[in-house]
């Protein structure tokens, strides 16, 4: 049991994003879950480590990195600064924030890998798989498009069909094509490596029912093993950008393998920096031990020494509950004290939306809405520690945000600081039997086991009744009354001091949620920063409080207005008017400049020889998932890369029927970052109120890659 004396050692992780996309509210969810928690077991005065990085390998990246000219080692190092960036804004404090293309996760995946060997939990098969001939590598399945087997919907996923839910192997496809060449796959066989997961079906029964998953969890959990475990695919086949596996060249770690591995990694990481600013003065106590931390240390495969917690969203909750615990198991290491899983986001009730705005970057947030302990706030409000779904309402956003953080908290000391301030120079009087104060006292226990709880909704459903109550309060004893009359000055002091008692109490209770306010409310009271024991202490006769100073702003709903339409993706290609009323649509998945001539009307010719027009093959036609208007087009004009051009004609063509067509397309235009990805050029196509668009087709003859003049 752990005392003040002998805290408890946790180790704390969120899920690792993928390097290959910007945060956005609905990470958001997990990372301000965990860190809520993380803060609150540190004010209980707990050892507490919390570690996170990003999950750098495996085909989609190293395919981005390739349309962007980049090396993959390029767009993660970029990628990790965006993400870093992003999680410090809002408030998210890892003790480490690494990745998984690092030194020590290779050694630790490697070295893993071999104990599992050596344990006979690895197996070789050969399998037959989609191959790419023109690309020369094998498809994962989400890079393998084609019809749906069962309702013959165009242009699926190779494993699950959008229009009639219908699981399957890509194999199955009909006409299936490459998602990255749009060529037609082939099947070809290779040899895979797989982990005997068949094999710890017992170990991972007994895991699994010994308290370690929420009781839905659990229940999932029994559904898989009624089906039974299949053995799991670790290896991929090069070119892949991850960790190749040894003695086996060619072979590559599948990214599933390595990315829980990176928890460990980070942690090795932290433990390492740690040890490094010891200067040699020998171990210090508070060197971090990674063995600690991962090797077994107890009887019966326990570690009773230090917690491990991995919060994590339902949807990779068979990854974290059996391949991770049996990797870790069957490799000699502990196992997870606990995996928390939560639901996923909703706007306004929906799914997450480009089209109506509501898939909300990290970075578009703080641009439109500036404070993140609002977000971190509403969520708190929402979150139990079921695996329920979330939803953000944004018009209950705003009304939330400005009644209890504004309205309710912060009113308590905007009433009575000034007062302090301004009469009695600052100094404070409070009374020692103020019974609200008292009531606040009390619900100590409650919160601390609502927060253990991750039953944060049922915590700040709590702190507002109580700030309920310090209002009611202020608002009996009204001091703007009784600091117009004569007399009352004692008293006005000690309400105003009991108020901000109650001010400092609630903000303790905040703290998890709101650590920056928080810190900026110490200041103000002139306190050392608050830790869950301070509860007992309390502001004394005489104590000075600095000047108050304006906390916090309401928040606007013009805010979130401005924020959607910021979000909302603009499809609608804008009409280029042209002289003699002649349409020319460009058509891209942003407005280009609008080439409105009507202050020029002519051009000179070098002006339009700077345009380079080429024939260009449509190589590929994809839908864009979460895209109204646009198909995604890979176009050939004869270099040695091809182009990935977004155009807006989703509503006049099936995708499958521009396969193999020759078109117009600028080729020189500059390349564009879009949310979808890079835009590498524009297609040329014709419309008006009569109909339309149109893509161009040239005269027959006209071979790729031609130069239009
Ligand atoms: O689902 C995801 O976003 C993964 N990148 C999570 C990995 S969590 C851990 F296992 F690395
Ligand atoms: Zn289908």
């Amino acid at each position: 049991m752990a005392t003040a004396n002998n805290p408890r050692k946790i180790l704390i992780t969120s899920a690792l994003p993928y390097a290959n996309g910007s945060i956005h509210l609905g990470h958001l969810v997990e990372y301000i879950q965990t860190d809520i928690w993380v803060r609150f077991q540190k004010m209980q005065g707990h050892t507490v480590h919390y570690v996170c990085a990003d999950d750098t390998h495996g085909t989609p990246i190293m395919l981005r990195a390739e349309k962007e000219g980049i090396t993959p080692e390029a767009l993660i190092a970029n990628v990790h600064k965006e993400h870093a960036a992003d999680f410090a804004e809002f408030l998210v404090q890892f003790d480490n924030y690494y990745s998984t293309n690092a030194p020590e996760n290779k050694e630790l995946s490697q070295g893993i890998y071999k104990k599992l060997k050596a344990a006979g939990k690895i197996a070789t098969k050969t399998i037959e798989q989609f191959y790419d001939p023109v690309k020369n590598m094998f498809l994962p399945d989400r890079f393998i498009k084609g019809e749906c087997p069962k309702c013959h919907a165009k242009d699926q996923y190779g494993d699950s069909c959008e229009v009639c839910g219908a699981t399957y192997n890509p194999t199955e496809l009909v006409n299936a094509y490459s998602a990255v060449s749009g060529a037609a796959p082939v099947r070809k066989e290779t040899e895979h490596y797989f982990f005997k997961l068949s094999e710890c079906e017992q170990f991972l029964k007994d895991w699994t029912r010994s308290g370690t998953l929420q009781g839905e969890a659990a229940n999932k959990m029994g559904e898989w093993f009624e089906n039974g475990l299949n053995d799991w695919d670790i290896s991929r086949d090069a070119p892949y950008f991850g960790f190749e596996i040894p003695d086996a060249p060619g072979k590559y770690f599948y990214v599933w393998l390595d990315a829980p591995i990176g928890y460990m990694a980070s942690f090795k990481n932290l433990c390492d920096k740690t040890g490094a600013g010891d200067l040699g003065l020998g171990v210090s106590e508070n060197t971090l031990n990674f063995d600690e931390y991962w090797q077994v240390q107890g009887n019966e495969g326990k570690n009773p020494e230090t917690e491990l917690y991995h919060f994590i969203g339902k949807d990779i909750l068979y990854f974290h509950a059996l391949f991770w615990p049996a990797t870790l198991e069957f490799s000699g290491h502990r196992k997870p004290t606990q995996i928390f899983a939560h639901g996923f986001l909703t706007v306004n009730g929906e799914k997450m939306s480009k089209s109506r705005g509501t898939f909300i970057t990290a970075r578009s947030y703080l641009d439109h809405i500036k404070n993140p302990e609002y977000l971190r706030y509403y969520y708190a409000a929402k979150l139990n520690s079921t695996m329920e779904d979330i939803d953000l309402n944004l018009e209950d956003f705003v009304a939330r945000v400005n009644s209890d953080l504004v309205g309710k908290y912060i009113n308590i000391a905007s009433r009575t600081a000034g007062f302090i301030n301004k009469r009695f120079d600052g100094k404070l009087n409070p009374t020692t039997n103020n019974s609200v104060v008292a009531e606040i006292k009390a619900a100590v226990q409650l919160l601390a086991d609502s927060y253990a709880g991750r039953e944060y909704g049922k915590a700040l459903r709590e702190i507002m009744r109580l700030a309920d109550l310090a209002n009611g309060f202020v608002a009996e004893k009204a001091p703007w009354v009784m600091a117009k009359q004569a007399g009352q000055d004692a008293v006005l002091q000690q309400v105003c001091s009991d108020a901000l008692e109650m001010f400092r109490l609630l903000t303790l209770y905040l703290k998890p949620v709101l650590p920056k306010l928080a810190a900026e409310i110490e200041q103000f009271l002139n306190i050392e920063p608050l830790t869950w024991a301070a509860v007992d202490a309390s502001l004394s006769a005489q104590h000075s409080i600095n000047a108050y100073e304006h906390l916090i702003t309401r928040v606007d709903a013009k805010q979130i207005e401005a924020m959607t339409e910021a979000n909302k993706e603009n499809l609608q290609a804008t009409p280029a008017p042209q002289p003699h009323s002649e349409q020319r649509h460009a058509v891209h998945q942003q407005n280009e400049a609008n080439l409105d001539t009507a202050d020029a009307e002519y051009i000179s010719i070098d002006d339009f020889t700077k345009v380079d027009l080429r024939i260009a093959k449509i190589v590929n036609a994809e839908h864009v998932e979460g895209a109204e208007k646009l198909l995604k087009l890979t176009l050939d004009i004869g270099e040695e890369q091809s182009r990935q051009v977004f155009a807006g004609i989703k509503s006049a063509y099936d995708p499958a029927t521009l396969v193999g067509r020759l078109t117009v397309m600028v080729a020189n235009l500059a390349p564009r970052k879009m949310k979808f990805g890079m835009s590498e050029g524009m297609v040329l196509a014709a419309s008006d109120e009569r109909g339309g668009p149109f893509i161009l087709s040239p005269d027959t003859g006209a071979q790729l890659g031609m130069r239009v003049k």
